[in-house]
């Protein structure tokens, strides 16, 4: 079982579209195992966004990010990682695939809605920079075996 994060950006916010897309999450079994609003600072943004500092969209990207409150989703379930990042769609909004949340929801290359790590160690380090180990909530799993085929001695 892995964890990982999806966060919100400010646009999804703003347009109105935060339970819309915790619905696809959802939908998909994905367990949320911690969720909340926080206003980014410039500190954080860096070391999330470490990757793209020599980028020409760095600025604007920090700018863009810090213009209003993000939402930040934990999540729970069988490879997770490449799940979520999977239903984020390709970074462009006009070019991600239909029936993705980037895909179905935006244009836009910097308004793009949401942000996924795309390793676990990504998954690892993000989660560790927005999360505290007690905001961290796990469900019980008893009923896993119902919904995922979980092969013979495979833990949930
Ligand atoms: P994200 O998946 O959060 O990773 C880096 C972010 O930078 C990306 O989503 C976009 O919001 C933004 N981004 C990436 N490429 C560009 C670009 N060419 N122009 C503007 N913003 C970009």
């Amino acid at each position: 079982m892995e964890r990982t994060l999806l966060l919100l950006k400010p646009d999804a916010l703003k347009r109105r579209l935060v339970g819309r897309i915790i619905q696809r999450l959802e939908d998909k079994g994905l367990d949320i195992v911690g969720v909340k609003m926080m206003q980014l600072t410039e500190e954080v943004l860096a070391e999330a966004y470490e990757a793209h500092r020599e980028k020409s969209f760095y600025r604007p990207l920090l700018e863009f990010m810090q213009s209003g409150p993000v939402v930040v989703i934990a999540l729970e379930g069988r490879d997770a990682v490449a799940a979520v990042k999977k239903m984020t769609g390709a970074t462009f909004g006009w070019k991600a695939e239909p029936g993705t949340i980037r895909g179905d929801l935006t244009l836009d290359q910097r308004a793009n809605l949401v942000h996924a790590p795309d390793t676990e160690d990504a998954a690892q380090r993000e989660l560790a920079l927005f999360f505290k180990a007690e905001e961290i909530f796990p469900w019980p799993k008893e009923d896993l075996k119902w919904i995922y085929h979980l092969e013979e001695g495979e833990k949930p």
